[in-house]
């Protein structure tokens, strides 16, 4: 039924601002439809009338239409093309560099930055916005606990050099911790600050629809200041970069002009 999802659209945006009209349609239908089904609901319309009284479902609906996996140093060579090239680029002009994790879930990815930065520069001086919509990632990053797992890709001499291990469960240092400022943020409705040297979005802008994601493209261009460099997901390529007045500076890297 249609109407029946177009409903459940227009109340959730009503009741928390997340316009689930901006994602992609089937794919985010057929994850909530399991979640109801699961839950034992018969349509849109029970789901909402129950997540409207539960505040605990509510989170577990919020959990199932953010997919929040990731892991550190995820598509490592990105990583070292960002360590070897951009960063060097963006320092030439600039001793410091204002970043953004935008859609940084747990916490692996701006965690990753500060130590690729950490070889640049001292970590006193790095400074990066790491924002979310989901408050339950935010809360799991501020933690910075981690299993093995998500430190796959990770550099050995990195994990020894930042992580405490206890046991199979491994915690960022606070040296690291300090370098970023998590914060709650809606990139389909919220003001973007900037102006950004660095901004890294990976792995949100395939959940969203193409107007979306061209609204969001254009929003983090004017949130770059002139040379600043955009890195996106590896399978998040942009075709037209010169719509957003961006050139392409590496596989996956854009670069304000
Ligand atoms: C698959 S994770 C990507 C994490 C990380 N960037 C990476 O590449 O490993 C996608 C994240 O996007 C977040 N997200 C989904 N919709 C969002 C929105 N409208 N604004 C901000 N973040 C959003 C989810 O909460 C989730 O944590």
């Amino acid at each position: 039924m249609p109407q029946d999802y177009e409903q459940f659209i227009s109340n959730i945006y009503q009741k928390t601002g997340i316009n689930l009209a901006l994602y992609k349609e089937a794919q985010m239908k057929r994850r909530l439809t399991s979640l109801y089904q699961k839950k034992g609901y018969s349509s849109f319309k029970e789901f909402f009338q129950a997540l409207d009284k539960d505040k605990q479902l509510m989170n577990e609906f919020l959990d199932r239409m953010t997919i929040n996996v990731s892991e550190f140093y995820r598509n490592a060579k990105r990583w070292e093309v960002l360590d070897q090239s951009i960063i060097p680029e963006l320092l030439s002009k600039n001793t410091t560099l204002k970043t953004w994790s935008a859609a940084c879930s747990t916490g692996e990815e701006p965690f990753t930055l500060s130590m690729v930065l950490s070889k640049h520069m001292p970590l006193s001086k790095i400074q990066i916005l790491a924002t979310d919509i989901d408050e339950n990632v935010l809360a799991k990053a501020k933690r910075g606990v981690y299993s093995e797992r998500s430190l796959n890709e990770a550099p050995k001499e990195m994990v020894k050099k930042f992580f405490q291990q206890d046991g199979s469960y491994y915690t960022v240092g606070d040296e690291i911790k300090k370098t970023v400022t998590f914060k709650k943020q809606n990139l389909l409705a919220d003001h973007y600050g900037g102006p950004f040297d660095l901004i890294v979005c990976r792995n949100v802008l395939i959940y969203f629809t193409e107007e979306a994601k061209e609204s969001i493209y254009q929003k983090f261009s004017a949130a770059l200041r002139p040379g600043g460099i955009l890195f996106v997901g590896s399978t998040e390529q942009i075709f037209n970069p010169g719509t957003y007045n961006f050139e392409t500076a590496d596989t996956f890297f854009y670069r304000k002009k």
